[in-house]
């Protein structure tokens, strides 16, 4: 097979930033993507309606200007989950008809999240209105206790966290966001065909990679990400989930830029830029695992499903080709490096 044609898909999980960042880095999304969920966690974070609609406005007006008339990204708003979320919020946002989830960051975890949550006690109320009203909860699913292992966090969060919030909200739907252990994937497996109320996204550098990514001839910055790469069993177990053809999992990319500087230094941000490559990086997954025929389902069917939007009618093409992912790409007057740079990929979208 030498190109793939298949409906235009969308990025369940982006981080877009803001300001000259966010001018850098839309035009690689909008190039693939015919909409993205845009994460809350600026600084400082969105968490009212009128600060989303404000930064709707902010994506809108630094899309590219070439952009050919008949093609339209559309960002999907999302709202940060606060201690002091309240219910009102909640129903404002579902009024608003623009944002289109709430986003649990636990205090800690990870970038730009000490306005986060402290214990979701404090958000009953909130929870209860997203519950009656159908608002998607979607959850950065890690523990921050110190004294767990950071490669543990999501594993103890499904047991801690996660089955106890399922258990007492019945019928919130949830996204689990970017799985990372297999013990996520057999979760999420687990409920699928009982319930509709839990998906997760699935990034495309925890399918490629495992955490020797990381530390390979020296320790590699740009492979930091929350949550961290893990061993190779668990990549296995997320490209199973992946190339399932299960409706619960579909594609988020967690692209998450940082400034060359920023990732290159003493103390580097959490974060993996793959919105310049996001769909050959998924291309190149799912043909290593021979399922290339279930990429379409998992990047432009099953997360639109989910959230009960309609899928995308135009279609991308995917083609093979040989080429080499840049080793920097501008990032207003500083430098980003997109993951895995000056790597060698297979397929390539067409303009
Ligand atoms: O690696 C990450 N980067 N994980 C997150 O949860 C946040 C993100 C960011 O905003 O940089
Ligand atoms: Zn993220």
């Amino acid at each position: 097979m030498d190109s793939l044609t298949l409906t235009r898909p969308d990025d369940w999980h982006l981080h877009l930033r803001d300001g000259d960042a966010l001018r850098a880095v839309l035009p690689h999304s909008a190039r693939q993507f015919a909409r993205a969920i845009v994460m809350p966690n600026l600084k400082p974070p969105v968490t009212t309606v009128a600060a989303a609609a404000a930064y709707r406005d902010r994506i809108v007006a630094a899309l590219p200007a070439g952009m050919p008339p008949d093609r339209h990204f559309t960002p999907l708003m999302t709202l940060y989950l606060t201690d002091d979320t309240s219910p009102d919020e909640v129903r404002r946002a579902k009024d608003s008809g623009f944002v289109h989830a709430f986003k649990l960051y636990p205090a800690g975890a990870t970038t730009n999240s000490a306005a986060g949550v402290t214990n979701l006690r404090h958000c009953w109320p909130a929870l209860e209105a997203m519950q009656a009203i159908g608002m998607p909860l979607l959850i950065h699913g890690e523990v921050t206790d110190p004294a767990v292992d950071l490669f543990d966090r999501e594993r103890v969060f499904i047991d801690e966290q996660l089955i106890p919030l399922r258990a007492a909200f019945t019928n919130l739907r949830i996204v689990f966001e970017h799985i990372t252990t297999r013990e996520a994937a057999d979760y999420v497996t687990d409920c699928c065909g009982r319930e509709r109320t839990l998906a997760a996204t699935i990034t495309a550098h925890h399918l490629l990679y495992n955490r020797n990514a990381i530390f390979q001839g020296g320790l590699r910055p740009h492979w930091y990400c929350l949550p961290v790469l893990k061993r190779e069993p668990h990549r296995l177990a997320l490209v199973t989930a992946a190339t399932s053809g299960r409706p619960c999992f579909f594609l988020g990319t967690d692209s998450a830029p940082h400034a060359r500087h920023a990732k290159e230094s003493a103390c580097c941000g959490a974060g993996a830029f793959t919105a310049f490559h996001a769909m050959e990086l998924y291309a190149e997954a799912f043909e290593r695992a021979g399922r290339l025929d279930r990429l379409e389902a998992f990047a432009s069917f099953f997360g639109a499903d989910f959230y009960g939007l309609p899928r995308n009618t135009e279609r991308i093409t995917i083609r093979r080709e040989t080429w080499t992912i840049p080793q920097s790409l501008a990032f207003g007057d500083q430098e980003l490096v997109p993951l895995d740079a000056g790597s060698t990929l297979h397929w390539r979208t067409a303009a």
